[in-house]
């Protein structure tokens, strides 16, 4: 009896030292799924284009994104949101920010935007950091903060796209996960 104690003790004590860190379990304290829909202009699409190449390379110019993996570019926009993925939904706000083409041989983007929201489930703003490496199926990138219905908010977002039409048209969903609310 008093060996099987002994053995659940040392047991118990090898398990706690090997993953110190082990004991925290986090859940989401907030889960919101919204889509974003970016055009960029190609020279074609003025009325409808809701991005715009605003930085090029050497080799390339702000109307077609460039060669080498678009390296270089950077792209300016201001995109509806929608609760569903259905280019022609009421949009309930407005992503806005960037993306920067940053790796020459693959196809990866840096993303630093804001979610704003002005609509009768939320308002307020969400903002996110991140890298995307486009080519991977779901991603994650950083929920840094917020404001209003979002104020002192972090968390995680795991981003999909969704669909795409050439370099002219993707649309991202955007499933995010609170991990602190307020
Ligand atoms: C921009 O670059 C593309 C691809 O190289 C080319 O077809 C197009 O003519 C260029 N446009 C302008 C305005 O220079
Ligand atoms: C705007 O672009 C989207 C995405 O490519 C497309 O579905 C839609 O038909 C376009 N609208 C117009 C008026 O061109």
């Amino acid at each position: 009896m008093k060996s099987i104690f002994v053995f659940f003790f040392f047991h118990f004590l090898t398990l706690s030292f090997a993953n110190p860190g082990m004991k925290r379990q986090h859940y989401p304290c907030k889960n919101l799924v919204l889509y974003f829909h970016d055009v960029i202009y190609n020279g074609q699409n003025a009325a409808n284009a809701t991005a715009a190449i605003v930085g090029a390379p050497q080799w390339g110019n702000l109307t077609i994104l460039a060669d080498k993996f678009h390296f270089g570019n950077v792209v300016v926009f201001d995109d509806p949101i929608t609760l569903d993925n259905n280019f022609h939904s009421v949009p309930v706000g407005r992503a806005q920010g960037m993306y920067i083409y940053d790796t020459k041989n693959t196809f990866t983007a840096w993303l630093g935007f804001t979610f704003v929201l002005d609509n009768a489930q939320h308002k307020g703003t969400i903002s996110f950091i991140g890298a995307d490496p486009i080519l991977v199926k779901s991603r994650d990138i950083s929920v840094v903060g917020g404001t209003g219905d979002f104020f002192m908010h972090r968390g995680i977002a795991t981003i999909m796209t969704d669909s795409f039409e050439g370099d002219v048209y993707f649309r991202l969903r955007v499933d995010i996960k609170f991990y602190e609310c307020w």
